[in-house]
């Protein structure tokens, strides 16, 4: 099924100014790719949520993980697990590691040091899975932690990590519109932290995460979007996964819960604090194979 079939779009109000109703949610199945927290630690610090001082309980992380994965699987999802690599403790973040469009795989190529060898090790696997469209890229650009689909357009963040002429490559390989959206704080440095697609034409975001003029693209693509509160940004409740109907996100975000479900979606709060130390959590954790057959 094309993936902008699973909705309609949003109903306009009623003439008598009452509330339209929410649309039907539909669940569409995903394929996913994630990563073992086998070799997670905090070991450097390259984002301020990470502190190399603060202990990380890794079997607590393998077990938050676990259930992560089970309750994709148990939601119908189909989940292919990448095997993570000794010292390359951020590779649980698995959205980082490619960006898979319509079948097609953008590699990833990191900003640190800490992260390169990722970036190969991601397209490995695609190659090895029978993936042919593959890119090495040029720019640097951190996978699906910037590149987000909404319908026929591509979301595509810079300010920290992906360098602004990634999105031109990136909108040149999977010929899809670019809309560039800079950020500009520290604690929210990939996309995936400051915003989430819903639905194809539904967004949550963090205003304040993103330049006035990035504010203003937003408000103009998505006048309906729920706006989350600086306590539930901070919660990481904006690095959350939609299947149209049922939303991961940190349980924490106790605000976007509620507004979620005023919207007709299902969130299920999950609890993936040992993740947090790294500085990710659902989204970061996941890798959508958008577009990839079975
Ligand atoms: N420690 C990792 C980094 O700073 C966390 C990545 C989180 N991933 C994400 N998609 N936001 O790169």
């Amino acid at each position: 099924m094309p993936w902008t079939s699973t909705l309609p779009s949003r109903p306009a109000p009623r003439p008598d100014g009452s509330p339209a109703p929410s649309p039907v949610r539909v669940a569409v199945p995903r394929r996913l790719l994630m990563c073992r927290p086998q070799y997670f630690e905090v070991s450097y610090r390259i984002n301020p949520w990470m502190d190399p001082d603060r202990p990380v309980d890794t079997p607590l992380a393998l077990a938050q993980w676990e259930h992560l994965r089970g309750l994709y699987e148990s939601l119908g999802h189909t989940v292919e697990v990448i095997d993570p690599l000794p010292g390359l403790p951020d590779m649980v973040y698995a959205a980082n590691g490619a960006t898979v469009f319509d079948g097609k795989v953008l590699g990833a190529r990191f900003r640190h040091l800490q992260r390169t060898a990722e970036g190969p090790a991601y397209l490995d696997w695609f190659a090895r899975q029978g993936f042919t469209d593959i890119l090495w890229p040029e720019h640097v650009n951190e996978g699906a932690g910037d590149f987000l689909r909404a319908g026929g357009t591509i979301l595509a963040g810079t300010g920290f990590r992906t360098d602004p002429r990634a999105h031109a490559e990136a909108q040149e390989f999977f010929g899809l519109p670019v809309v560039g959206l800079t950020l500009v704080d520290p604690r929210h440095y990939h996309l995936d932290t400051a915003l989430a697609v819903l639905s194809p034409d539904e967004i949550m975001y963090y205003p304040e995460a993103f330049t006035p003029g990035s504010r203003e693209v937003l408000r103009s693509i998505f006048p309906d979007a729920i706006v989350a509160s600086g306590e539930d940004a901070a919660a990481f409740g904006l690095n959350a996964f939609s299947d149209g109907l049922n939303v991961l996100l940190p349980k924490a975000a106790t605000d976007l819960i509620r507004q979620l479900r005023d919207r007709g979606f299902q969130p299920i709060g999950v609890d993936l604090a040992e993740l947090l130390k790294g500085g990710g959590s659902v989204k970061c954790c996941t890798l959508e194979l958008q577009g990839a057959r079975d």
